[in-house]
């Protein structure tokens, strides 16, 4: 194994394996190895056009590097025995192509401004494939609302029995929040996508550097301007990681509902059998593991926002080695949220959805009671107040029918429904779940054709949004090609 090039000037001997373990950033690097190379190629291209460093040198470092991207990175360079993974291939890469040229890789920058421009690469990537995987979410529920508009079923407040809506009306719920957590990645996407490369250790560099090439290269929209500002910020990965915990708090509660609904208790759901586990005792046990595990996993994520905010809020500028240790927050959390994401698409999806047992359930534990107040209201003159407390009266007597309403207003309001015109037919029709969706079609109801213009507008969002990812997508791609192009052409 090579000496790590970094250390051994100014420091006498070889750490003992536990210290340069403790150091290394090697095992959580693994995110950015690539990204590494890329950042490498731009930035010795940048020095070659400059006028830094000369054609031979350029020619020799883009060699190596084109050769490491195009194999894969040797295991080597994520030894522990190097500090990170800048180390671990700037020392590889100086046997591979000498000092001479090797020497000269880092002119112009430092680990902390190369470890920066890495992670913003990487997260770049990771944000729009979490973002693409919340669209396909927002797809399914979108398609289970197109087919359930007239599925009733109730809804609850307190997890008691409230008003009825529909599933259509329930999934867009979802569909609507999950909008909100695509567009807080990609807000903090256009935040992640600029360049802190050349700001070197804070100070940036006396070198004839190009900021805005190297930029432009790795595809980024923009300068972190200030150098000190640059190589210290780590909001750029707490916004990610708090809109990942905030989407999985989202993901959470479906997850959650949906374990309540597939228990026997409710029976609004049965999840397919890939989604499930079974007991290792109970030989009838189907129980909804993956969405309890989502569920725990929402609070994984939540804690690690919470680690990468204690690490940086006491930090003063510029660098400072506790921010490597943000990084594996980082990573963790917005891997857990892609997969759980994935899986709960996957878990609705294939969900068979009881319509008939929701239906049944939908009138239940008097949650027409509010369309029987709205009717006494709309056509019986009564306030609101009023009518409330006749129907509640009702409902305490047990008697929500004719006769306990008639017996309801005269002891709450001293008068007659009965005399008013308030006869049985009318009174089943407002007990109807159905006629409580039905006449609930205020903007944002359950009513079908309140549903059906949100489902316009959610499906409009989500052409839209996945227009901007795939757009994106391209983007980065189209210029990561030009480097790897650039840096072809220049070895010829
Ligand atoms: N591995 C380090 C990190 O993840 C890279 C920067 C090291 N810089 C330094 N001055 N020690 O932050």
């Amino acid at each position: 194994m090579a000496r790590d090039v970094v250390r051994s000037g100014r420091l006498a001997g070889e750490r003992a394996g536990d210290i340069a373990r403790y150091l290394s950033s090697s095992w959580a690097d693994r995110w950015i190895g690539e990204a590494d190379l890329l950042v490498d190629m731009a930035h010795v291209l940048m020095l070659g056009q400059q006028g830094i460093i000369g054609d031979e040198h350029v020619r020799a470092l883009l060699q190596g590097l084109v050769r490491l991207h195009d194999d894969g990175l040797p295991e080597s360079v994520y030894d522990p025995v190097y500090e990170d993974v800048h180390a671990g291939i700037e020392t590889h890469l100086t046997a591979m192509v000498g000092e001479e040229a090797g020497g000269r890789l880092h002119i112009g920058r430092s680990r902390n401004d190369e470890v920066a421009t890495c992670m913003r690469l990487r997260l770049r990537d990771e944000l729009l494939a979490l973002a693409d995987e919340v669209c396909a979410l927002r797809r399914v529920l979108t398609e289970i609302a197109s087919a359930h508009e007239e599925s009733v079923m109730p809804g609850f407040t307190h997890l008691q029995h409230a008003q009825p809506t529909t599933l259509a009306h329930h999934m867009l719920a979802y569909a609507s929040a999950f909008e909100r957590d695509w567009g807080r990645l990609i807000d903090a996407y256009g935040r992640v996508n600029r360049s802190p490369l050349g700001a070197a250790a804070f100070a940036s560099t006396g070198y004839p550097i190009d900021r805005e090439s190297t930029a432009a290269r790795l595809g980024f929209s923009d300068l972190v301007e200030n150098s000190m500002d640059a190589v210290s910020g780590r909001d750029f990965a707490l916004e990610p990681l708090s809109a990942a915990a905030v989407l999985m708090a989202t993901a959470s509660r479906l997850a959650d509902e949906l374990v309540l609904w597939s228990s026997s208790l409710v029976g609004f759901v049965e999840l397919d059998d890939a989604y499930c586990s079974t007991s290792s005792i109970m030989p009838q046990k189907k129980n909804p593991d993956t969405l309890e595990l989502l569920r725990a996993k929402a609070a994984s994520v939540a804690g690690e926002l919470g680690a990468a905010l204690g690490i940086v809020k006491g930090l003063p500028q510029a660098y400072n080695r506790d921010l490597q240790e943000l990084s594996p927050h980082l990573w963790r959390g917005i891997d857990e949220a892609r997969t759980s994401v994935r899986i709960l698409t996957g878990a609705v999806g294939t969900a068979r959805f009881e319509t008939e047992r929701m239906a049944a359930q939908a009138g239940l534990g008097g949650s027409t009671a509010t369309e029987l107040a709205d009717t006494l209201v709309r056509e019986f003159g009564l306030p609101f107040r009023t009518a409330h407390h006749v129907v509640a009266r009702a409902v305490r007597e047990g008697r929500l029918d004719l006769a306990g309403l008639e017996a309801a207003g005269v002891t709450m309001a001293g008068l007659s429904l009965v005399e008013r015109g308030l006869d049985q037919a009318r009174v089943d029709r407002a007990l109807d779940p159905r006629e409580s969706v039905r006449v609930r079609g205020a903007p944002g109801g359950p009513a079908p054709a309140a549903v059906r213009a949100q489902l316009e507008t959610l499906s409009a969002g989500l052409r839209r949004d996945g227009m901007f990812i795939d757009q994106e997508k391209k983007r980065v791609e189209t210029a990561i090609d030009g480097l790897l192009a650039s840096a072809r052409e220049v070895i010829g």
